[in-house]
């Protein structure tokens, strides 16, 4: 262990959680079928008519990919990747790219990430004051060992003076102008550490006006499955909307965390990663229908020229930049489709859009959606190997001065997934 911070042992938990999901009682899983339509959330004035939504993600929930997979389900929640407070107060022009929506988005929807009150509060003013948003995450549940070593992310409800202080701060700047704030937390940083009822709780008592339910710990990381129950939990102990998250793949698994949890709505990660009709389908699914769309390969191609064009628009013009950002995209747009290694390749050397078209020209548009990979997990699994934790955190539930200084002094700008 390092001088200057506090590692938790995570073995424990890797062997904790492979198939988590199932509840104690899950003899009695319900079918995927709901009772009937899925009720809209209000937050605040912000209604969400299809209660899922778009969960942030850095790098991935760009306006671009955002305005995709809005089409699709047009009445969601789609939150765009989240921004580092300091880097907005300090006017960063990266992270004011990322505040940017296109005139389609109905809610645009950012997600803050800090540890210090006061920066949380003057990047909530700056934008209330320029009318940039319509509602407002907070991000409490970033696992990166960068970002938890210096108390941000899913290492801070653990210290519940900081919490508190960093949701009424930033409330006490939305609620007159009328954005709804709400907080996206973890179970906690291991099984001994837990915090979301707490951190649920305060957030409710300080005017959020929902909560999204990561069911991992920071220890857990993206490994095994989330546990459900957790959420089950979390619902039964708040009045406020709970939006529940973690491994959804596909529609069936949406109305499976509605039926076992009675969570008011879904947030959907990895899942919609190369699948953004991922969201009609759970719209359909919401509303009682059960039409589902799995585009064939030509359609798939149509998605990813948008995808890049959008890109380029999202860059300013810079085709390399968005040909560039779209190759992970690719990567899960392909996956699964008899796409050989040498076109995937063609793909990855793209640098103008032209390049794209031409592989895009290239795909036989006539091939089916893979069936094996319908509603299969992808993205990142993995358990953290260590969490790194500021020197002492565990030692006590709130800050004492000198963690303050220590913590407020070192603000990353660079926080990212
Ligand atoms: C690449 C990547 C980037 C992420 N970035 C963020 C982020 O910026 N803010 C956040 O709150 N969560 C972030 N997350 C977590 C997701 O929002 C989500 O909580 C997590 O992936 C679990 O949901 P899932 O099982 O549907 O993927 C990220 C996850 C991934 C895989």
């Amino acid at each position: 262990m390092s001088e200057q911070e506090t590692i938790l042992n995570t073995s424990r938990q890797r062997e904790a959680s492979p198939d988590a999901k199932d509840c104690a009682d899950a003899g009695a899983r319900l079918e995927p079928v709901l009772a009937g339509p899925l009720a809209p959330i209000r937050l605040g004035d912000v209604m969400v008519n299809t209660p899922v939504m778009l969960s942030p993600m850095a790098g991935v929930t760009n306006w671009p990919f955002r305005v995709l997979c809005e089409e699709y389900g047009p009445d969601g929640l789609y939150v765009a990747e989240m921004v580092t407070a300091r880097a907005l107060v300090e006017r960063n022009p990266k992270a004011l790219r990322l505040c940017r929506f296109a005139p389609s988005e109905r809610i645009r929807s950012l997600q803050l990430y800090g540890v210090n009150p006061s920066i949380m509060e003057q990047a909530a003013r700056f934008l209330v004051d320029n009318g940039m948003m319509d509602h407002l995450d907070l991000n409490f549940g970033c696992p990166v060992p960068k970002v938890t070593r210096r108390g941000g992310g899913s290492a801070l409800p653990w210290k519940t003076d900081l919490f508190t202080e960093i949701v009424q701060r930033v409330v006490a700047v939305c609620e007159p102008a009328n954005i709804p704030v709400t907080a996206k937390i973890r179970v906690g940083l291991d099984h001994e550490h837990e915090t979301f009822l707490e951190a649920g709780r305060i957030a409710q008592e300080e005017g959020c006006s929902a909560v999204t339910l990561h069911a991992r710990t920071t220890a857990e990381y993206y490994g095994g499955h989330s546990d459900w129950c957790r959420i089950g939990e979390l619902v039964s102990t708040l009045d406020i909307p709970v939006f529940g998250n973690g491994d959804i793949w596909g529609a069936e698994d949406a109305i499976a965390m509605v039926n076992e949890t009675g969570c008011a709505g879904v947030a959907i990660g990895r899942g919609c990663q190369g699948r953004p009709w991922l969201f009609g389908n759970i719209g359909n699914a919401f509303a009682g229908s059960d039409v589902r769309i799995n585009p064939t390969l030509g359609e798939v191609g149509r998605i990813i020229m948008r995808h890049a064009e959008l890109l380029t628009e999202f860059y300013d013009g810079d085709e390399r930049m968005a040909v560039h950002d779209l190759r992970k995209h690719v990567a899960w747009y392909l996956k699964g489709f008899p796409v050989g290694g040498s076109t995937r390749r063609a793909f990855m050397e793209c640098e103008s859009l032209k390049d794209v078209r031409e592989q895009v020209d290239a795909l036989d548009p006539n091939i089916e959606y893979p069936e094996r990979v319908v509603d299969q997990p992808r993205g990142r699994v993995r358990f953290a190997k260590k969490v790194h934790l500021p020197y002492g955190w565990l030692d006590s539930r709130t800050t004492t001065h000198e963690e303050r200084e220590r913590l407020f002094g070192d603000d990353p700008m660079d926080a990212s997934y």
